[in-house]
This record gives structure tokens, C-alpha cells and sequence, in this order.
């Protein structure tokens, strides 16, 4: 099942225990507007190449839509889109004033100089600057996209518009970026794994962890883990994976990373079979790195007892429903992660005021909301008797849903 039919499936479920009309559903499921542009650069060495380009927008009811660019060579309209609905559905989560969005360049970025991917960005930002901005859609960086391609969107929409630093987030501190949200994604997967051990009367302290991807969300992850006095077991990401049963040197193991590029090869600590990791002995698993990894083959292996899924779509349905019968909790990812676009819009926030915060007031809010969610999710999972991952699509759904009947149809 792919990540939009798994997104369908699930709102479909949330839309009947909602008892939702049927012509709200057709209604939140149609996206607002779907953008497919072509996008000509003249390349370095003079010829020119043609790419394609997508925006996605889901949802608008709740507020300006919001979601990331992509730059990746499998961009296509069909994963947008469930990106985008997804987004839609982790804004009204964390209960922040947004509705959803989605966006790429068909490309591989490696493929492209710095100077070649500069065109592309400012070609697609002139095909799409009519329908971005502050109160219309806010992009942010994605997989292939940084901090750099936000103050390139920045530079080239505010041709046309005027100094416009709230038109993307993710952007250099120097442009208007907010302090924390390099870490934000990791910090509030620390702050999810929190709220949910703390509803076991459990402790991040007395736990073991396992870690897939240690790129910029499973790196602070692991790091604030260590710090909170967790045990990380085992972290694995694209160069292999390393374990260490008393648990790994957090601290050092970043360093190397930085060093090297990869855990691979780490002195304190032994190498592990990377497709064994999923299924290593530990408290709390943390896909932090790629869709479908838990699938009817892997899911069946497991032995933590809780899943925090920092990645995006991490588990199919068919593995949800192995891991729910098994007893294994869930957080899902439309709440696990939604840390980076809760500080998005805190960066938001001081762009339209002008006034930037301090980072203890960035990650203390971030707490508030990550803590308030959790307990929101909770309530519904206790009013329709569901799994996690159904009480937090129940709550998006129904936050959506109310919005745009308060707001109505009429012409
Ligand atoms: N960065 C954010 O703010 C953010 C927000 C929400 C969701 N996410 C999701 O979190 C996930 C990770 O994003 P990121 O920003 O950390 O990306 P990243 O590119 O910084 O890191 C990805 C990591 O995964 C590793 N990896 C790749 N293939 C792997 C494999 N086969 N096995 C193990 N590890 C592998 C890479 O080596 C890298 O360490 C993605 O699913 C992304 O959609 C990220």
C-alpha cells in the first residue's frame, strides 16, 4: 500500500468514528489546488535541462497551508499529495493555526551544482509565487532542500512582494530563522517518547532505545535521549549500524559522525546486520529514517514494547494492525514529529512580529505543545476506544472538519 492510499485508509476511519457527512469527507479529501510546473535552467556548461515542479495544497480551512519542498528524482504528484494531507492533518495535531501543503522538483540534487540548483529554485519560485505567501502557503525544507533553498525562495518571492521573510521557515538564523529549529524535530520526538513513558509511569532513564537514521532528526533525538539519562542500544543509518548494549557514547558518536560522514565503524561499540536493528531487544524503537520499514515481513520481529515513529509513514497498515494485536503502542508520526512544524510556525510567529525569540522560549513552548497534544490524543483514544495513531487522525480530522463548517460553502 502506498503512503496515499495508508493516508486515505486512515482518514476514512477517523471520518466514521467522527460520523462525519459524507460530503464534508469528499470535501476535506479533494485537495484545494494541485500546481505542476515546468521548470527550464540553462545548465553550467551552457545546455539547458527541463525539470518539473509540483505544489500540492491540501487544506486552507484552519489556516495559511504549510509543507515542504522536495527536491528527489521519485517526486511525483501522487506522494505529494499524501504528504500533503498528511500535513494538513499534523497541523490541526499540534493545533497550530495551518492548514497542509506539499511540494518538490522532479531532480536529483546531487546531480545539480550549487549554482544550477539556485536557478531551479528561483525558476520554480517565479512559476509559483502567485499562490505562496505568508496567508496563502508557507514552504519549508524537505529531503534534497536546506536552509540555503528557503533564503533563495525568500530572495526571488520578495522581488515580486516586498522583504518577505515569513514566505518560508527553515531559513538561516541570519534571514529570520528561529533559534531551536535545527533540533526541533528531535526535541519533540524527546518530548512525545516523555508524555508517553510518563503515561506508563515510565522514565526516559529507565529505558532502552534503538534508533534507525541518524541524520538531523535521529541524531537530536538519540542526543536529548543520552542527555535525559536514556540508553541507546543501537543506532543504525545508511553506512550500517552499530550497537553497544550498555549503551552508546552519544557525545562521541556525533563527533565521528561529523568526522566521517557515518556510524559505521564507531570504536565503542560492535557492528550490527542493519536489517537486524528493527528488530533488536529494547524498550522504545525510533524509525527515524525511511518510509515502509515496518512492514508484514519486519513488523512480526519487533520486540520493543513502544514505537515512536520520527520518520514520515514508517509503518504500513498491515504492520499497524500486526503490531497493534501484539500490544506494541504506537505514537504515530502525524504526532511523533510534528516538533519541526510546531517551531515553523514559533519562526513564523517572530517573522510577522518582527521579534525574535530566545531558544529557551522556542523549546519550553515546544514542550507546552508537544505535552498538550499528547493529552488531546489521548481523550480520543479513550472516547472511541482506539489505537494512538486513530485518536490522533480523529483529532486532525475533526479539527478540520469543524473549521470548515464554521466557515461554510456558501458563494
Ligand atoms: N527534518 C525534519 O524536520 C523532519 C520533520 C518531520 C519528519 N521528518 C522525517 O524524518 C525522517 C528523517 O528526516 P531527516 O531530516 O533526519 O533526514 P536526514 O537526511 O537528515 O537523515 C536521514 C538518515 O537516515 C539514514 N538512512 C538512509 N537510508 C537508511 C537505511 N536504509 N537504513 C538506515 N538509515 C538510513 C541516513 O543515512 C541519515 O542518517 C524522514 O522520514 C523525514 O520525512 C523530518
Amino acid at each position: 500500500m502506498n503512503a496515499l492510499e495508508a493516508t486515505n485508509l486512515y482518514f476514512k476511519r477517523a471520518v466514521k468514528l467522527l460520523q462525519l457527512d459524507s460530503k464534508v469527507e469528499r470535501s476535506l479529501l479533494i485537495p484545494f489546488r494541485e500546481i505542476k510546473v515546468e521548470c527550464t535552467i540553462p545548465r553550467d556548461d551552457g545546455t539547458l535541462s527541463s525539470y518539473v515542479g509540483f505544489r500540492v495544497q491540501h487544506d486552507n480551512s484552519r489556516g495559511p497551508m504549510k509543507g515542504g519542498i522536495r527536491y528527489h528524482p521519485e517526486v511525483e504528484l501522487n506522494e505529494v499529495n499524501a504528504l500533503a494531507q498528511l500535513m494538513t492533518w499534523k497541523s490541526a495535531v499540534a493545533n497550530i493555526p495551518y492548514g497542509g501543503a506539499k511540494g518538490g522538483i522532479g531532480c536529483n540534487p546531487r546531480d545539480l551544482s550549487p549554482t544550477e540548483l539556485e536557478r531551479l529554485t528561483r525558476v520554480f519560485t517565479q512559476k509559483i509565487h502567485d499562490v505562496i505567501g505568508p496567508n496563502l502557503d508557507i514552504p519549508a525544507p524537505d529531503m534534497g532542500t536546506s536552509a540555503q533553498t528557503m533564503a533563495w525562495i525568500l530572495d526571488e518571492y520578495s522581488k515580486f512582494h516586498g522583504y518577505t521573510p515569513g514566505v518560508v521557515t527553515g531559513k538561516p538564523v541570519d534571514l529570520g530563522g528561529s533559534l531551536g529549529r535545527e533540533a526541533a524535530t528531535g526535541r519533540g520526538v524527546l518530548f512525545a517518547t516523555e508524555a508517553l513513558l510518563k503515561d506508563h509511569n515510565l522514565s526516559i532513564r529507565d529505558q532502552s532505545f534503538v534508533v534507525q537514521g541518524f541524520g538531523n532528526v535521529g541524531s537530536w533525538a538519540s542526543k536529548l535521549i543520552h542527555e535525559q539519562g536514556g540508553k541507546v542500544k543501537a543506532v543504525s543509518d545508511v553506512t550500517g549500524a552499530i550497537k553497544n548494549n550498555a549503551g552508546l557514547d552519544i557525545t562521541a558518536l556525533t563527533d565521528y559522525v561529523q568526522k566521517t560522514g557515518g556510524v559505521k565503524g564507531f570504536q565503542d561499540a560492535e557492528a550490527l546486520d542493519p536489517a537486524a536493528l528493527l528488530s533488536e531487544d529494547c524498550d522504545v524503537l525510533i524509525p527515524a529514517a525511511l518510509g515502509g520499514v515496518l512492514n508484514a515481513e519486519t513488523a512480526k520481529d519487533v520486540r520493543a514494547k513502544f514505537i515512536v515513529e520520527a520518520a514520515n509513514h514508517p509503518t504500513d497498515p498491515v504492520a499497524d494492525e500486526i503490531l497493534e494485536k501484539r500490544g506494541v503502542i504506537i505514537l504515530p508520526d502525524i504526532y511523533a514529529n510534528c516538533g519541526g512544524v510546531t517551531v515553523s510556525y514559533f519562526e513564523w510567529v517572530q517573522n510577522i512580529q518582527g521579534f525574535p525569540w530566545e531558544e529557551e522560549k522556542v523549546n519550553s513552548n515546544l514542550k507546552k505543545y508537544m505535552e498538550r497534544a499528547y493529552t488531546n490524543i489521548k481523550e480520543l483514544c479513550n472516547t472511541h476506544n482506539c489505537s494512538p495513531r486513530m485518536g490522533a487522525f480523529t483529532l486532525g480530522v475533526h479539527r478540520v472538519a469543524r473549521a470548515t463548517l464554521l466557515r461554510g460553502w456558501e458563494a
